[in-house]
Order: C-alpha cells, then structure tokens, then sequence
C-alpha cells in the first residue's frame, strides 16, 4: 500500500469532510493539470524555443513574455471544457472570458495570473502560476465582469504552482494552507508539507529597494528600522530578500517566515500598487492569513477590499502576523 497521498487524494478527503459535491475537485483536477504541462514548457524553455518575448503588449501594457502567452492557453484550454466553470479572468486577457457555448458551464469562476515573474523567464529563476475560485453569485445566468468583483473573503479556494528547483502546489481552500510536490517519474503532486505556518516573528523582509525615494513614510520607517539592525530601535539584525517572482517570494516566506512589500508609491500616481488584486493579492492574502500571517494594503486587509476593476491594482504587505501588524501600526500613526 502506497503511503504517500496525492493532491487529488488529499482534496477528495478534504471535500468529504465537509460535504463537498465533487464539482470543485474535477476542477481543482484541471487545474493541477495545466500547472503540469506549465512546468514542463518552463523546464524545457530553450530547448523547445518558450524563452523570449512574443512581442505583443498585454492589456495593462506589459510586454509579453512568449511563456506567458503560453501559459495563459494552457489554462483556458484546461480548464474550459469539464463544465465546472462559468467564466474565467486572466493577467493576459482585458476582457473576462465566458465559456464558450459548445460546453456545458457551471458553478464557478476561476481568475489567474498564468505566468507570475515574466521577468524571470529568460535568466532561470523560479516562476509560478497563481489562481483563486469564486462562486458564481446566486440566480447569476450569464457570466459577467461583475460576478468577479468579489472581496477576498469570499474566495473558495486559492493556490499557487511555483516552478522552481522542485515544482510544487500550495494550496488552501479555508482549512489550512498544504504543499505537494511534484514527483515527475511518477506525474502526480505528492503531500509533502502539511499545514503550512508561518512563523509569527522573523528578521527578513522583502522589498524592491530601487523605489525607496517612491515610499511612504510608514514603509520608509520601517525599512530604516530593519536596516539600522543591532544599534537600531529594533536591537537586531535583518535580512533582506528579493527574487522579483511573488510566488517565490511569498514561497519563502510560508516555508522560513518574513515579510514581503510591494506598498503603495509615489512612482505613477495613476496606480495605487504594482500587484493585481484579483489575481495576485487575493489568493495569496488567503494563502498567508490560512497559514497565519497577515495581508494588508498598510490601511486595510486585503481580503475585505471591494474590488472594482478586473485588473485593479493594490499595496501588498503580507507575511509574519508580528511584523506585519508592525507596519500596519505604523500606517495608522500621524505622520
Ligand atoms: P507578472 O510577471 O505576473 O507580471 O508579475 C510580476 C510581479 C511580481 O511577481 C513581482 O513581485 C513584481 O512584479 C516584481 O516587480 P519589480 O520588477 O518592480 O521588482
Ligand atoms: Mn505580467
Ligand atoms: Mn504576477
Ligand atoms: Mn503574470
């Protein structure tokens, strides 16, 4: 007998618990699969020509990275056909897409970011592919942009592929935060990190110090504190991280603790973020409060937000309950 569990294991055990109809598992299933045929065009780049730029702009104006536009057809393709989704929003698609007529839809909505890190690609650092399910509102029939304006709260399930060293899948679906990893010999994502938690207090953080004459003052202090280590006002010293793939950042950060920021700048006043609410901020805002962190803006916690535009972006603080609610402290004090 095999003592390993599967991920399609471990959900259908999970759905039993608590009821489920089995819809949300076929999904999940789908899922799982895009982010192995993902995984595998990412770990073939060069040799298969997946690297470089596709030279088309997506709807927010980002060059596209060939993987992306790659990446994005793998998850529509999977997942549009199995009749367990009424639409879906992706990073790389202005509009939302409502399942085509040909196949039968359902219950759900599936929002994703196909290729988080784009800038990554082409220099072999870990990427990802991060996703989030939403209910279709009640006595909704036909998909529409407002069905996906939904606040965190309500997300059904969240997770995240990271391509990495090892290719794994962290997920949540509201009752704690588990890793599986992918086994390649024998194609299934195995249970290998149980009930993720994220250490309460840490002395790393992540940030792209290259904005700081864009900061805040709240964040400004903040980092002036970490950086003034043992003679500073904390009395010790910090460590600093920054890959550029919010998947990998917030990936480290589940497994060894810290805090991640991309806050709100003064760099282009049209965007009150550089992240995407729907598809960047809320799965991993649920992610790191499953696995008892925190998820803010600096003002407000991210799951409450009341979205109001598919690509919207927002500040993200997230990471180690202490620190977090540290900087939160911060925001709230009179400059
Ligand atoms: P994407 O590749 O999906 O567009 O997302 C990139 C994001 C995120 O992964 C990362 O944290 C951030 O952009 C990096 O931004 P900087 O290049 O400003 O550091
Ligand atoms: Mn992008
Ligand atoms: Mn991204
Ligand atoms: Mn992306």
């Amino acid at each position: 007998m095999n003592e390993k569990t599967t991920l399609t294991q471990f959900m259908i055990e999970e759905q039993r618990q608590v009821g489920g109809s089995g819809d949300f598992t076929g999904l999940l299933n789908d899922i799982v699969t895009a982010c192995k045929v993902i995984a595998n065009a990412v770990n073939k780049g060069a040799l298969v020509g997946a690297l470089g730029e596709a030279g088309v702009q997506n709807a927010q104006g980002e060059t596209q990275k060939k993987l992306d536009v790659i990446a994005n057809e793998v998850m529509l393709r999977s997942n549009e056909w199995a009749g367990h989704l009424a639409a879906m929003a992706s990073e790389e698609l202005e509009e939302i897409y409502p399942i085509p007529a040909r196949y039968p839809r359902g219950k759900y909505l599936l929002v994703f970011d196909p290729l988080d890190g784009s800038s990554n690609i082409d220099v072999n650092v870990s990427v990802g592919t991060i996703f989030s399910i939403l209910r279709l509102p009640p006595g909704a029939v036909e998909p529409r942009l407002e069905h996906f304006l939904q606040p965190g709260v309500r997300q059904v399930c969240a997770g995240y592929a990271i391509y990495g060293p090892a290719t794994m899948m962290v997920l949540t679906s509201g009752h704690g935060v588990n890793g599986f990893t992918l086994d390649r010999e024998v194609g299934e994502f195995i249970l290998t990190h149980p009930k993720i938690t994220i250490p309460a207090d840490t002395r790393e953080f992540a940030i792209n110090a290259s904005n700081e004459r864009f900061w805040e003052p709240p964040v400004k202090r903040y980092v002036d504190e970490c950086l003034a280590g043992t003679t500073g006002p904390r009395g010790v010293n910090f460590n600093m991280r920054w890959i550029a793939s919010m998947v990998a950042d917030v990936h480290r950060i589940l497994m060894r603790g810290g805090v991640f920021m991309y806050p709100r700048d003064t760099k282009d006043p049209s965007k009150p973020g550089r992240l995407r609410l729907l598809y960047e901020a809320n799965p991993m805002a649920f992610i790191v409060e499953q696995a008892g962190g925190l998820a803010s803006t600096g003002y407000e916690r991210i799951l409450d937000l009341r979205p109001t535009e598919l690509h919207q972006r927002v500040p993200v603080i997230l990471g180690s309950k202490n620190e977090v609610a540290r900087i939160v402290g911060y925001h709230r004090e009179p400059a």
